[in-house]
């Protein structure tokens, strides 16, 4: 399969051969749509071919990470605001959604939408008019929403930290992208695509995986998926004396699964300033924290302000500064 090649997802396993005959169908037909997979798995380059083989292809493909934006801020960025709709807000912003008129807007870590931005996004979905924030104008914009995340949002919504209307308007077509050790033989396709790939862009072209490297990529369990094998072949290549990439012997990064897992969290990336990464990360990290404890809890805010060894009305106040619900009986 040509195309997909050039789309750059490789893989021939037959649940990976399923993948891209779904994609295939997702792409030719114009509704919102829902990816789920672990993280690494290829979502966001699953979601990028169905932009690029369908109608909107020529239009805009605008992807926006929601679990990277404090809860302030996400509404402004996808529905834009209006010059002093905040202390901020010094000029008007068109927003996100306006930007991808005519093509696709990629909501990512759809999940970590708090319920107000939820609202917002379900209400846009209904009849694909919104409004800035600050602004009383009513737009439209011809958008194709396709959100991704590696949590199950029917859980979520279980745990009514998910809108359930919202879930069955983005899920009318969902795509789920299975682990790489659900996926046969693609991890030893994939590590040689890689070297290729490495050889060219150092213009080193006699390392090769050796032989041990190829039982352990069919041993090891990848919880980093893709994105763990691509980070952990990358190192090796550049670290090995000889002309083989060895893998699985730990010398060079006895870490490497935690750090590829990881090294895609948006967040510390060095490209922002550091007052503003530590602010993404601290609230990167207590919205993840609160909803874990919120879904293991079923909602129930006394218990999980237990767990979290902190009283009830403290936790409460992180709870609806992210923007999440709690079950109010208890
Ligand atoms: N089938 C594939 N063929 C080639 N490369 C792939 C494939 N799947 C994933 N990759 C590569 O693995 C890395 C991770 O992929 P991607 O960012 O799409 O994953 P993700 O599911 O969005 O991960 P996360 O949930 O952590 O955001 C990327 O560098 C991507 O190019
Ligand atoms: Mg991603």
């Amino acid at each position: 399969m040509d195309k997909f090649s050039q789309l750059n997802l490789i893989g021939s396993s037959p649940s990976f051969l399923q993948v891209l005959k779904q994609i295939q169908k997702i792409a030719t037909v114009d509704v919102s749509a829902y990816v789920v997979g672990e993280t690494g798995t290829g979502k966001e380059l699953a979601v990028r071919a169905i932009h690029y083989l369908g109608a909107r292809r020529d239009k805009p493909f605008v992807p926006v990470n929601c679990g990277a934006l404090p809860e302030t801020l996400i509404e402004s960025e996808l529905f834009g605001h209006e010059r002093g709709a905040f202390t901020d807000a010094k000029n008007a912003s068109r927003g996100l959604i306006a930007e991808a008129d005519g093509g696709t807007l990629f909501l990512d870590e759809v999940d970590s939408l708090g319920l107000k931005a939820q609202a917002a996004l379900l209400r846009f979905l209904q009849d694909r008019t919104y409004r800035r924030v600050g602004g009383s104008t009513q737009r439209q914009a011809d958008v194709r929403i396709i959100a991704a995340s590696n949590v199950q949002l029917e859980k979520l919504a279980e745990s009514r930290l998910f809108r359930r209307d919202l879930l069955y308007r983005l899920n009318i077509l969902t795509l789920r992208v299975p682990p790489l050790r659900e996926r046969g033989e693609d991890a030893q396709e994939l590590a040689h695509v890689f070297l290729d790939r490495l050889r060219h862009q150092y213009r080193m072209p006699d390392k090769h995986l050796h032989p041990d490297a190829l039982a352990y990529i069919a041993r090891h369990d990848w919880p980093g998926n893709v994105r763990e094998l691509e980070n952990m072949i990358h190192r090796e290549f550049l670290m090995s004396d000889d002309q083989f990439v060895r893998l699985g012997q730990g010398e060079h990064h006895p870490v490497a699964a935690i750090e590829a897992c990881s090294s895609e969290s948006g967040t510390g990336s060095g490209n922002v300033e550091y007052k503003i990464a530590k602010a993404q990360a601290i609230a990167h990290f207590e919205q993840h924290y609160v909803r874990e404890l919120l879904v293991r809890t079923n909602g129930n805010l006394s218990r999980a302000a237990q767990l979290a060894g902190q009283d009830r009305s403290a936790f409460g106040k992180l709870v609806r500064k992210h923007g999440l619900s709690y079950d109010n009986s208890n």
